[in-house]
């Protein structure tokens, strides 16, 4: 049996676009909170939140994964404990800097306040401008912190810049673009090598 981990949210439908092209599955008529669907031929497809997909692969949950770069990037693992096979070329977007159209005066601290769920990706990205930074972790929804006024900056992933539009926020700059890698534990790129392979070789068409 192999497990294929995709991402729930934005790069859901795309994955499954894909392993549908490309004839791995036949249809994703799955119920609408179901986590696993049997794929046939020996493959499960597990769903999974994009932030959890790295510990599936590195814990020997899945066997292979879609995931964003975005995730790699804040994991800062560089590939040492699962395999980053290729790029899966598909839901490509930016890691921005982002802030408000609209400066205020409202300041409550010297330092810059920056909302975030990439708080490493954030802090490497500040330091290396030389700047002071208090960076706020905050999972989802971070374009209402800064907004709302309470932080000065956030770092997000956007895509086609509608949610920092519709909430009063410009990009101010580019951390990194991002893809969707697609991954693989480790250990059964050993162990299963002659079901793996052949399967990764297809995910990457
Ligand atoms: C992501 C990201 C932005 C949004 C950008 O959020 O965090 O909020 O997409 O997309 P856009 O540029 O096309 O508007 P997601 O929908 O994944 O939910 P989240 O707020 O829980 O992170």
């Amino acid at each position: 049996m192999t497990i294929i981990a995709i991402p729930k949210g934005r790069l859901m439908p795309l994955c499954l676009d894909k392993l549908t092209q490309l004839g791995i599955m036949q249809d994703y008529k799955h119920k609408e909170r179901q986590l696993s669907y049997n794929l046939g031929n020996d493959i499960t497809l597990f769903m999974i939140r994009n932030s959890d997909i790295l510990t599936y692969v590195k814990n020997n949950m899945a066997d292979i994964a879609f995931v964003g770069s975005d995730i790699l990037l804040e994991d800062g693992d560089n590939g040492n404990s699962y395999y980053d096979y290729a790029d899966a070329n598909l839901g490509s977007c930016r890691l921005m800097v982002a802030g408000r159209e609209i400066k205020t005066n409202y300041s409550v601290s010297n330092k810059l306040r920056v909302a975030t769920k990439y708080t490493r990706v954030a802090a490497d990205y500040y330091a290396g401008k030389g700047l002071q930074a208090e960076i706020i972790k905050i999972n989802g929804s971070v374009e209402l912190a800064a907004s709302a006024g309470f932080v000065d900056q956030i770092v997000d992933i956007v895509d086609t810049g509608k949610t920092l539009e519709d909430n009063n926020l410009i990009t101010l700059d580019k951390i990194a673009d991002i893809t969707t890698r697609i991954i693989a534990n480790k250990g059964v790129m050993k162990s299963k090598w002659d079901s793996i392979s052949p399967l990764l070789k297809k995910l990457e068409a």
